[in-house]
């Protein structure tokens, strides 16, 4: 029989594009609060959903006592920069204490691997609420590795992934569809971009490696752009025109995939030839980076890559 594996946040872009990849080596189950976008999830996947809100304990608990998982994928978050500056106890409910009550549960439950998604905005210097509560899940997870003498806990962390929920490609996209004209608030930021085939893959070159890297948090090389550069090529190649608009609170210039005080405790190793960096909290790491990973540092996407990006919404459904 396949192990199960329970996805939290499973009706999410993320979440549906991971069930796909993983479904035929796991019996996936999908939680999400959201019934009709959990139906929605089901359709589209083939794989069980179950309502499931990770902000209460109880909740959690039911899930993983109906699923009994060996595995957890821990995607659920709400991650609306904005918001979280507007209404940031939502933002800590969900992100930090659903967190601690995955991790809890999990513990209880003696599951094998809980994995957490992360995000560059949890690198220090953190500068919003929901970098503030990735950040925490990162070290909640890191901490309770092992806690039982089982349970094995790591994270990815992520750059932006192109076209998902709320990215300014889909905002743009909108806009551009509108008037053509879109409104920026930061041409002159610079943001990691990937796609979600690369997410997807980190998740399972974490659990693949989940032995090494418990306690952890994985992270991997990523190109950048300047937001400026992804409209110009948007424009030339479409038409239109793009306008600069008022800034939104908890914005940063740039990303730091991994920041000049965890250089350390971080160290590079290869995965499938693609440099990788491994983050330990609290151990210092005996060939450890030299320089701090951010936005304005790392490769930049050419042209063309940013035209492939452009060019490659997902189907509506997804
Ligand atoms: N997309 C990116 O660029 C990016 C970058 C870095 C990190 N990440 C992380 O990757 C994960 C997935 O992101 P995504 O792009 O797939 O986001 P998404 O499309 O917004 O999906 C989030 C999912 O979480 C669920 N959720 C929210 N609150 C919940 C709660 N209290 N209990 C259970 N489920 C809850 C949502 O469904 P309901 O609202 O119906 O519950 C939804 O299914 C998140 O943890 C995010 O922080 C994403």
């Amino acid at each position: 029989m396949r192990p199960t594996l329970l996805i939290t946040g499973g009706s999410g872009f993320l979440g549906k594009r991971l069930a796909l990849a993983l479904r035929d080596r796991y019996r996936v189950v999908l939680g999400s609060r959201n019934n009709k976008l959990n139906a929605a999830a089901q359709q589209m996947t083939a794989c069980e959903v179950i309502p499931l809100d990770v902000s209460s304990i109880e909740a959690v608990r039911d899930a993983f006592v109906e699923t009994r998982p060996s595995i957890v994928i821990h995607a659920a978050a709400t991650k609306f920069v904005d918001l979280a500056e507007k209404q940031p106890m939502e933002c800590v409910d969900v992100n930090v204490v659903g967190s601690q009550n995955v991790a809890r549960v999990a513990l209880e439950h003696g599951v094998d691997t809980v994995l957490g998604i992360s995000t560059d905005k949890a690198a220090p210097p953190v500068r919003n609420t929901y970098g503030l509560s990735k950040a925490l899940m990162e070290r909640v997870f890191a901490s309770c590795n092992q806690k039982n003498g089982k349970t094995r806990f790591l994270c990815v962390r992520y750059g932006n992934v192109a076209w998902s929920t709320g990215s300014v490609l889909c905002l743009w996209k909108k806009m551009h569809e509108k008037d053509g004209v879109i409104g920026t608030t930061g041409p002159e930021m610079r943001r990691f971009f990937f796609t979600v085939d690369e997410a997807v893959k980190l998740v399972t070159t974490g659990l693949d490696h989940a032995a090494e890297l418990q306690g952890k948090v994985l992270s991997r090389h990523m190109k950048a752009s300047l937001i400026r550069d992804i409209l110009d090529v948007w424009v030339k190649h479409r038409g239109g025109r793009w306008e600069k608009i008022e800034g939104r609170p908890g914005e940063r210039d740039d990303e730091f995939l991994i920041g000049e005080l965890e250089l350390p405790y971080t160290r590079e190793t290869t995965y499938d030839g693609i440099t990788h960096y491994v983050i330990s909290f609290n151990e210092k790491a005996a060939a450890p980076l030299t320089r701090g990973l951010s936005s304005a540092n790392t490769t930049r996407l050419t042209e063309e890559e940013i035209l492939r990006i452009i060019d490659n919404p997902p189907p509506e459904e997804l």
